[in-house]
């Protein structure tokens, strides 16, 4: 897969780890920046990631801020995106499994770059269980 990396000037640590890992696991990524370590604000970033899924220019987006929790308010006013701010391996697999979810949301001031890696590469191989969660995830959709 094509996965689009974007993050702020918090969680640019992170985001090189998670690049190389996940390039690592044999995707291809795509750097959407910061590539600065001055301060920035995170909605442009995440603006930029989910534009890029709209685009079709990834078919996933992974966005790190310090908490992951404004990158997944901002991605989730896109259509079409569904983020989720995940700091543990088992919401990341639901967030597959259940919710389709096709972006990321990581903190890197709330996750070290260990459980990270682990949360990436779970939620890259979980499988959306289509059935009955397409329907619930058609609803999101409609809201
Ligand atoms: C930046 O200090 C911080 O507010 C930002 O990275 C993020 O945590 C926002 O949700």
């Amino acid at each position: 897969m094509r996965i689009a990396f974007a993050s702020d000037h918090a969680a640019i640590e992170l985001r090189t780890v998670l690049m190389d890992f996940v390039a690592d696991l044999g995707h291809e990524v795509l750097d959407l920046g910061t590539k600065s370590r001055e301060s920035c604000d995170y909605p442009d970033f995440a603006r930029a990631g989910a534009e890029a899924l709209q685009a079709g220019r990834a078919e996933r987006a992974i966005l790190i801020c310090g908490t992951g929790q404004g990158m997944a308010m901002t991605a989730n006013r896109f259509a079409g995106v569904r983020c989720c701010a995940c700091s543990d391996v088992y919401s990341a697999r639901m967030s597959r499994a259940h919710n389709d979810a096709n972006a990321l949301a990581l903190g890197a001031r709330v996750v070290a770059a260990g459980l990270a890696c682990e949360i990436v590469e779970v939620w890259l191989r979980t499988s959306f269980e289509g059935g009955r969660h397409s329907r619930r995830v058609a609803k999101i959709a409609a809201v």
